[in-house]
Parts: C-alpha cells; structure tokens; sequence
C-alpha cells in the first residue's frame, strides 16, 4: 500500500489482508463469464439452482415482509427463535443453554468475531487446527499470538489431542471446526474426548493458578451434513464439564444452503451472555427480522428440517461419489483425496509436480484450471503453506454432470501430460 495511505491508516487497517479464496473465486468467475469451460470447485457457497433452501423458509420470509415486521429486531434475537434454536440444540446436541444462551448474528462470522473479542486480550494465544477455514484473519483483528496446530493425511488434517497438549499453556482460545472446512473430515467421539481432557486438565490447573481458563470455540457451520455412518458429535456430549468453558457457533448458511439470508447463532452459557448481546447491538449484525422469524417456525418444525437434512445429504453423496470414483480411477497420475465425512469438501491430492516438472502447489492450480477447466483451491488459503499438492474441492455451486465433464476434461488433460513426460 502506499505510504500516504497507510500513514493515515491504523496498524490493524494495514495488516488486514482479503480472503485468499475469494479472490480466486473471483477470477474462475470471470472465466465462466467469458464463456471457458471451467467448473468451479472453489468456493464454499452453493448455487441456488443446484441447492435450494426449504420452500418453507422462503414462503415465510415473503409472509413476514409483507405483514410488516420490518422495524429493528431485538439485539439478541427475536425471543421465538432463540427458543426454537435452544430446544433444537439441546435434543440434537444435548447442548441446554435455554434461550437466554441463545444470541443471533446474520451469518456465523459476527458470533464468531464476538466469541473472539469476549474472550482475548492482544497478546493471548489464538490456537486452531491448519488447514481451517479463516482462522489467521480472525488472530490479526485481535492482535492474537498465533498458535497453529498442523494436521496431517494420517490425523484427518484435523488436529490431535497431543499436538494441542503440547502448546496447551500457551492457548486462551482454542477453535475447533468440525466438520472441517476445507477438509470434509470431523472428529470421532474419542478425538473429540481426548481434546476435552487435555482443556479441562489445564483448567483444573488454572484454578489454582487464577490463569484465566482456556476457552473452546466450536465451529459447527456443517454439523448437519454427515456423509452415511458418521455421526456429529459435540464437545458436551462426550465431556459434560466442558459445557462452562464452551462457546457453539451454528447458521443456517451451510445446513440450509442459504449463504445469502445471513443467520448465525452462538450459544454460550448464559452468564456470559450480556456482552455478546451488547456488542452484536454496537455492531448493528443482527439478521433482518423476516430470516428469523422464518427460522424461527422451520426450527420449531423439526421433522421437516430433519426431511430437508436428509434430502441434502443424498444430494452432497451423490456429488461425492462421482468424484471419489473418478478421482480414484487417476490414482496412478498421484491423485489421492481423503475419505469424505461431512460438509461439502473433499482433500484432494494432486501430485503433479514430477509429471508436471513443477515444484508449487499455484503451478499445479494454474494448470488444473486452464489445462482442464478444474478450479480449485489450494490448501495455503486454509493456512498450510508447504507445497504437498492437497487442494480443497467443494461441491456446493456443481450438478452431477458438471463434475462428469470436469473428471473427463481432467482424465484427457493427464493423458496428455503424462505423455509429454515421457516424450522430453
Ligand atoms: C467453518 C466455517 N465457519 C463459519 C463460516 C461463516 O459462515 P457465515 O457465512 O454464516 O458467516 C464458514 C463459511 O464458509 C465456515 O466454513
């Protein structure tokens, strides 16, 4: 930037940096729009013509604005949701915060910026898994140490109990995600309870210190998409004690496709509630009352979300399996993906630099997408930065016969390189 500008500026203001997966997003899009054969893996949105939300949502929102309810919501939610949503957590996840622990943001990212300045002071230690979706803009705008806890092929990419051990002291907030963005893995009762018991150990301890506790926070954007066999699970339900040291985020953005009608929650013990509230108010990021009212009747109807979840699952498997299939067939040019259990992502692996005679993981990018129409999105966006050719692949904006024709277009485009290579 600048030096006139960012003299003006503050040091935070200087340091911010735009989403990495945006701005691919950006460019594949204005590809598309060029009319290049390109499908777009990148971004974790979906297209409203391949994932609709509930018929019900929408007829409700319309139903709300024309009768009127357009004035200023209240700042933690209107009280109908905040019910709905604490009943449907508490049978779904055994998490019982009543609604009062209940406080509505539009979208997951103002409860999640709020679960952060709740708990840091500049200088605490942020700690969250890599690769995860965004986590190290959220440790800039805090003024957090940054404590990354790397995962590997073997873990799931997802971190381990004994990694955050080992930095355990250092943490104040630990965020967890699960399903994992960009990784489509969770974690299992026992992986989730070991990671339990290493936080609630080092809260016995900080007892008698007077530290302040370590806090976790728990990204469950997904937890309603599980691939067949897997089941969510929630801190509380396998460590009931952690319940007082647990923030939950949830929205509707990924569980009902509806990225653009901005609803998110956080459900929080209800003593600490009032400054979340307070801040959401100071920062105006309430949801426009139609969306919750609308939510509100859907989430007291739980037998038809739960139709709409299941519906969506086959839908995200039949994507799934396509690609697994293909994507398996091409074993032999290095491709590799990790088993999907959740979300909409799938870790691919696509070690083309011996055949590509490449050494980075943007040329392998580069190539995928003008070579094969392929765009997606390299694991250093989610914060890994070795070159090891992982990329996220998400299903949200692609119908079953985009992917047929990108697996094709890809399966030509190896043949081809793998000739060349052995031609030179
Ligand atoms: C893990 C995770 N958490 C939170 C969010 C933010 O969701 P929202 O769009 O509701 O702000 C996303 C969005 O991609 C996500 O992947």
């Amino acid at each position: 930037m600048d030096d006139s500008v960012s003299w003006r500026l503050s040091d935070m203001a200087n340091g911010m940096e735009r989403s990495r997966i945006l701005s691919i997003a950006a460019s594949v899009r204005a590809m598309i729009a060029s009319g290049e054969a390109v499908t777009p893996f990148t971004v974790g949105d979906f297209s409203p013509s391949q994932f609709e939300v509930p018929s019900h949502l929408t007829e409700a929102i319309v139903e709300s604005v024309l009768g009127g309810e357009t004035n200023y919501p209240p700042a933690a939610g209107l009280p109908e949701l905040r019910d709905a949503l604490s009943n449907w957590m508490s049978v779904r996840y055994g998490v019982d915060v009543g609604s009062e622990g209940i406080i509505v943001g539009s979208g997951a990212r103002p409860v999640l910026y709020a679960s952060f300045r709740l708990f840091l002071e500049p200088g605490d230690g942020l700690a969250h898994g890599v690769p995860a979706w965004n986590n190290h803009y959220y440790v800039h705008l805090n003024g957090a140490i940054d404590i990354p806890i790397q995962g590997t092929p073997e873990s799931r990419f997802l971190p381990t109990a004994a990694d955050i051990q080992s930095r355990i002291e250092d943490i104040r907030v630990l965020i967890l995600n699960s399903p994992l963005n960009p990784t489509g893995t969770c974690f299992t009762r026992n992986e989730l309870k070991d990671i339990c018991d290493v936080v609630m150990a080092e809260n016995e301890r900080r007892k008698i210190s007077g530290r302040k506790p370590v806090i976790l926070v728990y990204d469950q954007v997904y937890s309603t998409m599980t691939a067949d066999g897997i089941d969510h699970v929630h801190p509380v339900q396998v460590c009931p004690d952690i319940f007082d040291y647990t923030i939950t985020l949830d929205a509707i953005s990924k569980s009902l496709t509806g990225t653009g009608l901005r609803l998110g929650w956080m459900a929080i013990p209800p003593p600490m509630a009032p400054p979340v509230v307070a801040l959401i108010g100071h920062m105006g990021a309430w949801p426009a009352r139609p969306i919750q009212s609308a939510a509100a009747k859907l989430y007291s109807n739980t037998a038809l979300l739960e139709e709409y979840f299941e519906d969506l699952d086959k839908r995200i498997e039949d994507r799934m399996s396509i690609l697994k299939n293909r994507l398996g067939a091409m074993r032999n040019f290095g491709v590799n993906y990790v088993e999907p259990e959740g979300g909409i992502y799938l870790s691919t692996q696509f070690d083309l630099f011996k055949i590509l005679g490449c050494n980075t993981n943007e040329e392998i990018r580069t190539w995928l997408l003008e070579e094969a129409g392929v765009a997606v999105v390299p694991f250093q966006a989610f914060g890994l930065e070795a070159d090891t050719g992982w990329f996220r692949i998400s299903i949200g904006a692609v119908s079953v016969e985009d992917i047929v024709a990108a697996m094709d277009r890809l399966d030509s485009a190896l043949k081809i390189a793998t000739a060349h290579e052995h031609d030179a």
